[in-house]
């Protein structure tokens, strides 16, 4: 049954006019409508960020600690709910089970963090160059945030945002992406359950014009302090844009082109298992997700021909049953990907499948579970031969396709790792620890693996990208605490008098001219 979805602002349902109605159905049979959502006008979305406004002074004045306990009591709820929500994810998203019941874990793992945060939300105590005086710094919460994130990761990456901004006494407006409209509700109740006051979480669904131009309004108004955006290079770029002109440095969390490097002393076995789980799982659409094998051409062809049977073998189709993965996460998302695939070339190898594009009776994949003509199903596709000017070499590839191609020396593994310009996560397979650290220096992303995938980011290490990947911002653990607060340094002078800094300070005076006899 189709659940109906309408953006809550100040814990009430929006009255605003509405600007469409779209479904988000469930990509593994899209018969199945998991919910009908009402779209909010930019106007809404401005509305909202006002709220927050509203409301986040009195939230800021709640103290840490107690903000904190409200996370902890976020993370029993949601680990109380954590295989409903799971189960919510693979029906809506097509995530398979296993992969949505470690994406809830993920937001655990966050508030776990976070919840400790509130009692250390420290600042210091510096001493000052005159007597009779303290400096301190203060962590101050940055005001309103309208966090605008994907659907690939419905739940865990939206609380990678929404956790830290809380704690740190900001204010949300969230909006994710439609398609995963009933998922995020489902994390919009169970974060209300812990008890935030009215307007201090509000959640808003809208299409990108209206998002973009509620950003705008509420920026033009003064009730909007930061975004936080999880989604492509080029949105990005545009909100970065906006941003700028009201001085403001968002949080961006954009593409990959992920690159894995496989050494000659790499254990190739290791090196399989750990392409078909990034290239493959969540179906390629993880920003982390692998891009391009680069391996060293003495391995080439073993590492290929295992990768290739290996991703034959694996199971594809219905996410609730124990597969590699299931079906892309939206229509809009097999479209583009049926783009990416007409990039394949006469000189390109392809393996993987015994065909490329949407899985059906015209086109079967053996060992299918399920019934693939009932969802958005893709082959599973690798393209050996790619060559650094090829679009499938330099361009992100959101779906299951995965390029190989081969290096010569150890610096041009670097080079070509570094070649497309993002900046996300790379990893490289090898035995040796000159290759490790040189491949720490040379490579640009702000991720890297050894002996593991480009997927698989844990809760409490910085996260995000360089280049096309991000403007620099990091999210999770202590580095996200940098995007929602701004330090505040302050002067507490009680000399009773006008003490001047850099002037009225005590020189000791040295003998600089003193030497030890010879
Ligand atoms: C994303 O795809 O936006 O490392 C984030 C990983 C996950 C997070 C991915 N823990 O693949």
């Amino acid at each position: 049954m189709a659940s109906s979805i309408v953006s809550i602002i100040n814990g009430r349902p929006a009255h605003g006019p509405a600007a469409g109605r779209v479904d988000s159905p469930n990509p593994s049979r899209l018969a199945d409508v998991v919910a009908e959502v009402t779209l909010a006008d930019a106007a809404t979305f401005a509305a909202a960020c006002a709220a927050a406004k509203q409301a986040q002074q009195l939230w800021a004045d709640i103290p840490a600690p107690v903000r904190g306990r409200t996370v902890a009591a976020m993370s029993r709820i949601v680990e109380a709910n954590k295989e409903s929500l799971a189960r919510l994810v693979t029906r809506e998203l097509g995530k398979p089970y296993a992969e949505a019941l470690g994406e809830v874990q993920e937001i655990i793992d966050t508030c776990d963090f976070f919840l400790g945060e509130g009692r250390r939300l420290y600042g210091q105590t510096v001493p000052s160059e005159m007597p009779d005086k303290q400096l301190f710094t203060f962590r101050v919460p940055v005001g309103t945030a309208a966090v605008v994130t994907a659907g690939n990761f419905p739940v865990a990456v939206p609380s990678w945002y929404l956790v830290p901004a809380l704690v740190t006494g900001n204010t949300v407006v969230w909006k994710p992406a439609e398609y995963a409209a009933a998922s995020a509700m489902a994390l919009f109740e169970l974060l209300q359950a812990a008890g935030l006051p009215e307007g201090v979480l509000n959640i808003v669904f809208a299409d990108g014009p209206a998002t973009f131009g509620g950003l705008e309004q509420a920026l033009a108004a003064g009730t909007l302090d930061k975004i936080g955006f999880t989604g492509s290079t080029a949105v990005g770029a545009r909100i970065g844009e906006l941003a700028g002109r009201y001085l403001q440095s968002p949080c961006l969390e954009l593409g990959g082109k992920n690159p894995m490097v496989v050494t000659p002393n790499a254990d190739l076995r290791l090196a399989v298992e750990g392409a078909l789980f990034s290239g493959f799982g969540t179906a390629g659409q993880r920003c982390t997700s692998l891009g391009t094998v680069i391996v060293h051409e003495s391995v080439h062809d073993e590492f290929l021909a295992q990768f290739g049977a290996a991703a034959s073998a694996a199971a594809v189709g219905d996410p609730a049953a124990e597969v590699l993965y299931g079906p892309m996460l939206d229509q809009k998302f097999a479209s583009r990907f049926e783009e990416y695939l007409g990039w394949i070339q006469p000189h390109h190898k392809i393996l993987g499948s015994s065909a490329v594009g949407r899985i059906g009776h015209a086109s079967p994949r053996a060992g299918f579970i399920g019934d693939p003509e009932a969802g958005l199903f893709y082959h599973p596709t690798i393209v050996d031969g790619v060559q650094a000017d090829d679009a499938l070499f330099q361009q992100e590839t959101f779906g299951p396709i995965v390029g190989v191609t081969t290096y010569t020396g150890f610096a041009d593994a670097i080079a070509l790792a570094n070649a497309p310009g993002y900046g996300l996560s790379a990893s490289i397979y090898t035995n040796d620890p000159r290759e490790v650290f040189g491949f720490r220096r040379g490579v640009s992303a702000g991720m890297l693996s050894v002996n593991n995938s480009t997927s698989g980011a844990e809760a409490h290490l910085p996260f995000g990208g360089n280049g096309k990947s991000g403007n620099g911002s990091r999210q999770s653990g202590i580095w996200v605490l940098d995007q929602f607060t701004r330090w505040q340094a302050m002067n507490w002078d009680y000399s009773g008098h006008l003490q001047k800094a850099q002037m009225d300070v005590t020189e000791i005076a040295a003998d600089l001219d003193f030497r030890l006899k010879a």
